[in-house]
């Protein structure tokens, strides 16, 4: 197994990512050869304050550290230090077709109502993404759901290339979604995600929120007035009810059914305190490593040059095959 996965260096991590995609990158990094990186340039395919942009490159890597990514185990940098992701999501993109990444989402989503006005990158963004996996032969990419159709086409544009060459340069990387928290919703709106573009700060917990936020946070969450059930078939219909039965049960690592065995016919009076202190049992932690972390610049830098270095190596080769499937002459 080959593990690679990214996150955009945009604000700082919350819930959602940690959850639905972090705790994952930690866990597999136990087991195989791991690639993590931080999507620096997916960040500016939307408007981008350098100053900003680096500020939270450093803290990005802060945080993930703080959340246990290990970076003697796994490999950890950011794109633009690697020109192979540039270079290749050049030779991917003249072999996309324009109405594959017209059916994207995200892009719908992101571009709104400004389609002429949003940049080329954002339209070309999903193969990019599909170049950050396919050059290191990835077999699986840990992500939550939103990111199921850009891995969708990540496959297709493997498959295309190889077969339009004549080549079996790339393989088909499969996506890898946590057990319960694939989505984390909005603690607003049980209907949308939690994001880190969401206006609402009580709709997100922050991984740097301190614990007297975290707790409120959770006690002004929506909910509904009915007890919990006892099966997970009655959630059903209740989108705040699951999210936050599925934010308790990833935390502790444990099934939703499990959770419901424990809390069935309590209110949310009862529930909502509980999951607060777990929550809080869990974040602090993490916030406060991140806190010491990110003061030593000097020492995220160089995890990031030498996470750099060591991807380098693993991206040459799949970067070469393409030029050469495509007739390229290089040397
Ligand atoms: P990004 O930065 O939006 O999110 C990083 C990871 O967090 C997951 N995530 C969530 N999971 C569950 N519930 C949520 N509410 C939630 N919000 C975010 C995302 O699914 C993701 O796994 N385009 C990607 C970054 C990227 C990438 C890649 C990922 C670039 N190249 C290659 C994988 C492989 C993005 O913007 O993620």
């Amino acid at each position: 197994m080959r593990i690679v996965s990214g996150i955009q260096p945009t604000g700082n991590l919350h819930l959602g990512n940690y959850l639905g995609a972090i705790k994952n990158w930690v866990k597999l990094q136990e087991e195989s050869e791991c690639l993590f990186f931080l999507a620096d340039l997916h960040a500016i395919t939307v408007h981008n304050d350098p100053a900003e942009l680096s500020a939270n490159c450093r803290n990005m890597v802060a945080a993930l550290v703080a959340a246990g990514v290990d970076t003697q185990k796994s490999i950890l940098f950011n794109q633009a230090r690697v020109p192979a992701h540039a270079e290749l999501a050049w030779l991917l993109i003249c072999n996309t077709p324009m109405g594959w990444l017209d059916r994207m989402t995200q892009f719908k989503e992101k571009s709104g109502k400004h389609k002429q006005r949003s940049s080329l990158g954002l339209l070309a963004y999903p193969v990019l993404q599909a170049a950050d996996v396919l050059i290191y032969h990835a077999t699986h990419v840990p992500v939550g759901e939103d990111q199921r159709q850009h891995l969708e086409l990540a496959r297709d544009i493997a498959a295309k290339f190889n077969n339009d060459t004549g080549t079996e340069v790339f393989t088909q990387p499969e996506a890898y979604y946590g057990e319960t928290a694939a989505r984390i919703m909005s603690l607003r709106d049980g209907t949308a995600k939690m994001s880190k573009s969401d206006p609402s700060d009580l709709s997100r917990i922050n991984m740097t929120d301190d614990n007297d936020t975290i707790a409120k946070k959770i006690q002004k969450a929506r909910t509904d007035a009915e007890p919990l059930p006892a099966t997970v078939a009655e959630l059903e219909g209740r989108a705040e009810a699951t999210n936050l039965v599925g934010i308790y049960a990833t935390l502790e690592d444990r099934s939703v059914q499990s959770v419901l065995d424990q809390y069935a016919g309590q209110g949310f009076g009862s529930f909502k305190p509980e999951l607060a202190e777990l929550a809080v049992a869990h974040l602090s932690p993490i916030r406060d490593r991140y806190e010491a972390l990110r003061q030593d610049t000097g020492a995220i830098d160089e995890i990031l040059r030498d996470g750099a270095e060591r991807a380098r190596l693993l991206a040459q080769p799949a970067v070469e095959s393409a030029y050469a499937a495509l007739g390229l002459l290089r040397d």
